[in-house]
């Protein structure tokens, strides 16, 4: 089902009085990224997914966002759908999102699942790769960025072998709206470092990583794991920074069976 809450294009599947997980897509993607993991989780979960303010199909605003308002939204989708502890699944930005919703409010949730991502807040040298960005999106458009941003996330092996899906990807990312883009650049480049809350996540949580993924390599991932008291830890054969696209069956194979597991 497709409904709009606060502007925001939101998807649900499966039946609502089974346990809810509410996924949330990385940067500059769209809600299909987790298709394949909702076709497969729909029988047994409530499937809750959203475009992020200003990408995808929801609204762009005044394209002005920062992580506490990305996690405001996601709080409004959580109260409006009444959706009682979820799991809450994000890749990477989806991740920093997940991180700081999290800290602010982690008895809302029932387990967390971190695919692809970091805690660390920009440096000041990541802060300026984020300007150069914005910089080339005004000087050469977002094809030009997307063209040179989006290869970095997929594994090799992907891009030469499947370039359809690869293709396809790459093609949403460029019907985005360059306000949107930017503006999530922006709060991304302005978010909170969450190291410090690490050991305070008590909810059980599973962290996901793709191994060869350049972003957010198996390393950082298991710091994650190090820091975080109830994790486990799951490195995706072949997969680069895309994991649910990528290599959907062991994505979909590690959540089942990370959710099942919890749930004795
Ligand atoms: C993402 O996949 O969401 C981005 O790579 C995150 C980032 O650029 O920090």
């Amino acid at each position: 089902m497709n409904l709009i809450i606060n502007g925001l294009e939101v998807f649900t599947a499966g039946d609502k009085s089974n346990q809810p997980i509410v996924f949330v897509h990385g940067f500059p993607y769209d809600h299909t990224m987790w298709d394949k993991q909702i076709e497969f989780l729909k029988e047994g979960y409530y499937c809750v997914t959203y475009d992020i303010r200003g990408l995808g199909n929801s609204d762009i605003g005044d394209g002005q966002y920062t992580m506490e308002s990305y996690v405001d939204d996601l709080f409004k989708i959580i109260a409006e759908l009444e959706l009682a502890k979820p799991a809450l699944c994000g890749l990477s930005m989806g991740g920093y999102i997940s991180f700081r919703a999290v800290e602010r409010s982690q008895e809302t949730f029932g387990s967390l699942i971190l695919c692809d991502t970091r805690a660390e807040a920009d440096s000041d040298e990541g802060k300026l790769v984020r300007a150069n960005k914005i910089k080339q999106i005004n000087e050469e458009g977002i094809e030009a960025f997307v063209n040179s941003f989006v290869p970095t996330c997929f594994a090799k092996d992907t891009i030469e072998n499947r370039s359809e899906l690869f293709q396809s990807v790459l093609n949403k990312c460029k019907a985005n709206d360059p306000i949107g883009v930017k503006g999530a650049l922006i709060a991304m480049l302005s978010r909170t470092d969450t190291t410090s809350s690490l050991n305070k996540i008590s909810i059980p949580t599973l962290i996901i990583v793709g191994e060869n993924d350049a972003l957010t390599p198996p390393a950082v991932m298991k710091s994650l794991n190090e820091n975080i008291p109830n994790s486990e830890f799951v490195v995706i054969p072949k997969a680069g920074h895309m994991t649910p696209i990528e290599e959907p069956e062991a994505v979909n194979e590690a959540i089942e069976r990370f959710l099942k597991h919890i749930d004795q």
